[in-house]
């Protein structure tokens, strides 16, 4: 039986693939900083029926101890891990970079980029040694150098998270091939995410115009997860790229509105 930890699988798309992946028959690992939607994850485990089993940890991807200690738990648990997603993330503030206060300049960086340089520091090694193992890293906003005003820094961070899941791709081409290192780029997902800073933090105010923008494009998370759990579940390759919204999708999307179909998530 296979299997996977999920950072930041507590709720929105981390929780929806980890879901996934559970009635597939994995044994699935809920680890989030946030234990109260945590409990909430763990009771709607609780309510399905699996092969796998749910094991819950709780962990901050800031911090290197919590990971370490996290691992050597699922190890005893389980045995072996044979997928890692690094999914844990935060939205910033829709503020230009001179108004951001330098902590949550700090803070955004050391979760959606440092939290998966530390996860696949970690893990790679435990991989390595077993010979098979799979590190999945979730893009997002600026992975493919877009830019616009109020997400300058989540941007610099999932751009740099691509870079990085391509030079450690390289790096387990170079230590045998023998573990796969692939990136997942979800598009627009209707959760906490996009209306909240920070995690918990400030409520972002959306316009009007983004706000049609994902009524068009966006979809729920659990959408996107069935899709990218069977991508995961049957991958064999390194170097992989799981894409939801591709351009084709994306322009299906902008005609169909036109002819008034979309989703009315914001109406
Ligand atoms: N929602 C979107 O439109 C969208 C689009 C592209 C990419 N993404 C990416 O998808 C991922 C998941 O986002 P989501 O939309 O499900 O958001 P979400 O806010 O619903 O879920 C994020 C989860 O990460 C957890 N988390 C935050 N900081 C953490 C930390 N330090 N350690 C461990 N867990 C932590 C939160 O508690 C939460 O459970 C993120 O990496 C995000 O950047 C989201």
């Amino acid at each position: 039986m296979k299997t996977v930890v999920i950072t930041g699988s507590a709720r929105g798309f981390g929780y929806a693939m980890l879901e996934c992946f559970y009635r597939k028959g994995y044994n699935v690992v809920l680890c989030d900083v946030n234990e109260e939607e945590m409990k909430k994850a763990e009771e709607k485990l609780s309510k399905i029926s699996s092969e796998g089993s749910y094991f819950s940890y709780p962990m901050d991807v800031t911090k290197e101890e919590e990971i370490r200690n996290c691992i050597i738990a699922v190890l005893e648990k389980f045995s072996t891990i044979d997928i890692w997603v690094n999914n844990a993330g935060v939205n910033q503030p829709m503020d230009p970079i001179w108004d951001l206060d330098g902590k949550v300049i700090d803070r955004l960086i050391d979760i959606d980029l440092k939290g998966t340089i530390l996860c696949s520091k970690l893990i790679m090694p435990i991989f390595l040694k077993h010979k098979s193992g799979a590190i999945y890293n979730v893009e997002g906003y600026g992975s493919n150098d877009a830019t616009m005003t109020g997400l300058s820094i989540y941007g610099t961070a999932k751009r740099a998270v691509t870079y990085f899941t391509e030079a450690l791709a390289k790096e387990a081409d170079d230590a045998g091939g023998f573990v796969q290192v692939g990136k997942i780029t979800p598009g627009i997902m209707i959760t906490n995410f996009i209306s909240t800073s920070m995690g918990d933090g400030e409520k972002i105010e959306l316009d009007e115009k983004t706000k049609n923008v994902y009524n068009i494009l966006g979809d729920k998370p659990e959408t996107i997860a069935e899709f990218m759990v069977n991508k995961m579940d049957q991958n064999q390759k390194n170097h992989a790229k799981f894409t939801w919204l591709t351009t084709g999708r994306a322009m299906g999307r902008f005609i169909k509105a036109t002819f008034g179909k979309k989703n009315h998530y914001f109406d």
